[in-house]
């Protein structure tokens, strides 16, 4: 490092920040990104620490006044006094931000949040050390943010696909595994030139060579060409026959996520057929570019992530409040009434791994099917407010006393009545212990596809922070 140039540790200390809120400031944008060194690394002029320290100072002198307004309406106490306040002066609506890196990209998955809404969130709530829990973990999101943060990760979710996803984007690949994904990637790229050309007399006798891995799911016929199922049976059975177990994961996965590209779906969140024309040789061209980046981001991922971190995986109904052992931050986006239903946009592709799908329906939180339903048979918004209860009772159990748990959630319509979820999970969550320290309303971006077609556009969400107040009350 050059005399006159500083570190970003040396930067940050200057400011009096913490590192990790430095990086969060140059990814998104909000202080410019300095020169490198000639290991890569950054490498501070004396003009641009400058310019970091008037940013923080600008920071804290124009917000001081507001801080200690708002803190002195938050009963917090202990070491994250300060983060709620600080929490509650951010813009998190992320316009622009990049969500897509390291392994957050390799597999499409409704509603999930972006990065930077756990990474803020474990930053300033949470420690190096600390375990961070997730208990609807969904694609992984929050699991990838607290590796990343030098945290202990624990995601939960009743959906297997869900937790088969999340283990993939945390698991620290090695070489040799990537080699054998990337041979894997290499062999069907070529299939899929030599199908498309009608060069391979390779499917007379498919059928037979892939009797194994073809699926007899009702249905499968309409969702799927007969040349597709023959592909993916192949590419399915390719991924089974990979000697090691991360790479038989991955490659997996990477096959689930083309599976309603090429299928009739019409799109992840849409369950109705439409033809898409897919042609001979597509699903193995799009199987093995999407197996070569999916290897390539966990291959980044691995070099980013100190492997002191370890992440647990659980599949599980929060319902049945399985013993997960004690954690110091909850940050989750739960599933809540008629927003999505992800047995039936997840329906193929769980059939096509063979997980249990109709088990799942009957366990998912939330899902259309259980509150459009007619009669007393329908779920209502007593049915969410029992489900609540149970989690809250449990959470105020696993969560370590003092310490937060963070709910992003939006509003539900139920049979045409608007239900605001926030003001509903506080008020049960009061119920257990917990106290308020923050409701934080966010904007949604105006391109993202709003959640029920039926219920209309949902535009914002809140991003509710609760204390476990641990018998203090
Ligand atoms: C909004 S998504 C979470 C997305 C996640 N934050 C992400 O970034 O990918 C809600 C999740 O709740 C899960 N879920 C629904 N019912 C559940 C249950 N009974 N127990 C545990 N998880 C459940 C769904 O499978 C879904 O993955």
């Amino acid at each position: 490092m050059a005399k006159d140039t500083y570190t970003t540790h040396q930067v940050a200390d200057m400011a009096g920040v913490h590192r990790d809120t430095l990086l969060r400031w140059l990814r998104e944008g909000r202080i410019p990104e300095p020169g490198r060194d000639r290991n890569n690394w950054r490498a501070f002029s004396r003009e641009e620490a400058d310019a970091v320290v008037r940013f923080a100072k600008g920071i804290s002198e124009s917000n001081l006044a507001k801080v200690a307004e708002r803190q002195a309406s938050y009963v917090t106490g202990g070491a994250y006094s300060q983060s709620v306040p600080r929490l509650s002066l951010l813009d998190w609506d992320f316009v622009d931000a990049n969500t897509g890196f390291l392994t957050h990209s390799i597999h499409p998955y409704p509603a999930k949040f972006i990065p930077q809404i756990p990474n803020t969130l474990i930053q300033e709530l949470s420690s190096i050390g600390d375990t961070v829990l997730d208990p609807f973990c969904g694609s992984g999101t929050m699991s990838v943010e607290a590796l990343r943060l030098g945290r202990h990760a624990i995601g939960l979710d009743a959906n297997p696909l869900s937790c088969l996803i999340s283990k993939v984007k945390t698991t620290k690949i090695s070489q040799s595994e990537a080699d054998e994904l990337l041979g894997l990637a290499d062999e069907i790229k070529d299939l899929g030139q030599q199908t498309s050309l009608g060069n391979l007399p390779l499917f007379p006798d498919m059928p037979s060579f892939t009797a194994a891995t073809r699926p007899t799911f009702r249905g499968v016929e309409d969702w799927f060409d007969e040349h597709v199922i023959d592909e993916l049976a192949f590419v399915k059975k390719k991924c089974r026959s990979l000697t090691q177990e991360n790479a038989r994961q991955l490659a997996l996965v990477a096959m689930s996520s083309i599976i309603v590209t090429v299928s009739r779906q019409d799109s992840d969140t849409r369950y109705v057929r439409r033809d898409k024309n897919t042609q001979l040789g597509d699903t193995f061209s799009r199987f093995s570019r999407a197996l070569l980046d999916t290897t390539q981001k966990a291959l980044e991922f691995a070099r980013e992530v100190d492997s002191r971190w370890n992440v647990q995986i659980i599949e599980a109904n929060i319902l049945d409040q399985p013993d997960i052992g004690s954690v110091d931050l909850v940050v989750c986006s739960p599933p809540y009434p008629n927003a999505y239903s992800y047995h039936l946009y997840h329906r193929t592709r769980m059939l096509w791994l063979d997980m249990n799908q109709p088990d799942f329906k009957k366990i998912e939180i939330g899902s259309h099917r259980k509150y459009s339903r007619k009669g007393s048979n329908g779920a209502t918004v007593e049915t969410f407010r029992g489900e609540l209860d149970t989690i809250f009772a449990w959470l105020a159990r696993q969560l370590r006393p003092k310490r937060h748990a963070c709910f992003v959630i939006g509003d539900s319509v139920i049979k045409g009545e608007k239900v605001k979820n926030d003001e509903l999970l506080i008020k049960v969550a009061k119920k257990h212990g917990f106290v308020l320290e923050a409701n934080i309303k966010r904007n949604l971006q105006a391109t993202r596809k709003s959640f029920n077609p039926k219920i209309g556009k949902i535009r914002d969400e809140h991003i509710v922070i609760l204390r476990n107040a641990g018998g203090e009350l």
